[in-house]
């Protein structure tokens, strides 16, 4: 599977119904014809994706949202602000969107990316792109080419590289219910900033269970096969085992140490965060600990996924 910049190429395939892997700056999409279910269809496959989670409809210009969505004026709102960038919003869907999107829903999620490779993908083509993370099903989300590359290579047609991802976790994705924001996927942009931008208090619902109502949002997910435990102070460790740090006096007595940010820095931790966890795999360690980030702003989703990857 070639690996390449080359944007006319990934148009090529994504117009004759291939699969891309796209940079975003989140994490690394796995792309195809949003309007087009053959297409559709392969993304679910190569990822080994359940049909009841859907897909985030990616398109390169809010001009292009009313084709497919509506719009409120507070989701508008947040839309101005954040796009393009790492909010991704529920919106009344239009009939153009198939079920196979949306996985039955009304709503379908959409977000403009911020990458420039993949935004003048997305202006050079005549439809939007469905693209969930390029990894397969509850895996580690990729946050570089290599890392689409050794986990779905064979599966895909091209991997545009637009080098490792700016922020390195996914959208924080929001709707609007009786005029209250939620929030449903913690993710890149934190609840402090929606709050302030918006003047207003949000509401979280966040899916926690393993058989979850709200499609998506999978307890255990973000998972390496390396065993991954919390770090508990007072414990002895495993000698052999490695521990994910955040912040300087790292601990004694573990065989690998992965520091998120030596600095104590939020926005270098979730930018470490993904390659850190699939480098356990790629050294075939069998077991991990884990210390949890501050849980304020970015410190909430980088612990939410810690912890969905903890729970395998
Ligand atoms: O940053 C991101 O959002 C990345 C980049 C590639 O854009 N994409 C991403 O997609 O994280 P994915 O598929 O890995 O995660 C999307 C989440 C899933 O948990 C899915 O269930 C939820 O969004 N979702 C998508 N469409 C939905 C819908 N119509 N209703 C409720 N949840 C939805
Ligand atoms: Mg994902």
């Amino acid at each position: 599977m070639p690996i390449g910049e080359s944007i006319i190429e990934a148009k090529t395939i994504l117009e004759n119904e291939g699969i891309v892997a796209i940079p975003t700056e989140t994490v690394y999409g796995l792309a195809a014809n949003a309007l087009n279910e053959n297409a559709i269809l392969k993304v679910y496959e190569a990822k080994k994706r359940p049909k009841f989670d859907p897909l985030i409809v990616h398109i390169g210009h809010i001009n292009q949202i009313q084709k497919y969505a509506s719009l409120t004026p507070k989701l508008n709102k947040l839309a101005q602000e954040f796009w393009p960038g790492p909010l991704t919003l529920l919106l009344k869907k239009n009939e153009n969107i198939s079920d196979l999107v949306t996985a039955g829903s009304q709503r379908v999620a959409i977000r403009i990316p911020k990458h420039h490779l993949t935004s003048q993908l997305l202006n050079l083509l005549a439809f939007p792109l469905v693209a969930p993370s390029a990894n397969t099903f509850g895996y580690v989300s990729p946050t570089s080419a290599l890392h689409v590359e050794e986990n779905l290579g064979s599966k895909i047609d091209y991997i545009l590289n637009g080098g490792s991802t700016e922020i390195g976790l996914e959208s924080t994705i929001i709707s609007e219910e009786n005029n209250k924001i939620i929030i449903h996927r913690l993710g890149a942009i934190s609840i402090e900033e929606i709050e302030n931008f918006m003047n207003e208090k949000i509401e979280l619902q966040i899916q926690n269970n393993s058989n979850p109502s709200a499609p998506g949002m999978l307890d255990k997910h973000y998972s390496p096969k390396c065993k991954l435990l919390p770090y508990l102070p007072n414990e002895s460790p495993d000698p052999n085992s490695s521990i994910i740090w955040y912040g300087p006096n790292e601990p004694e007595g573990y065989d690998e140490i992965l520091n998120l940010s030596k600095d104590s820095n939020l926005n270098e931790a979730a930018a470490s965060l993904f390659s850190a966890l699939r480098s356990l795999d790629k050294s075939n360690k069998n077991l991990a600990y884990v210390k949890f980030v501050p849980e304020t702003g970015l410190g909430r989703a980088i612990n939410d996924r810690l912890k969905r990857a903890i729970r395998n």
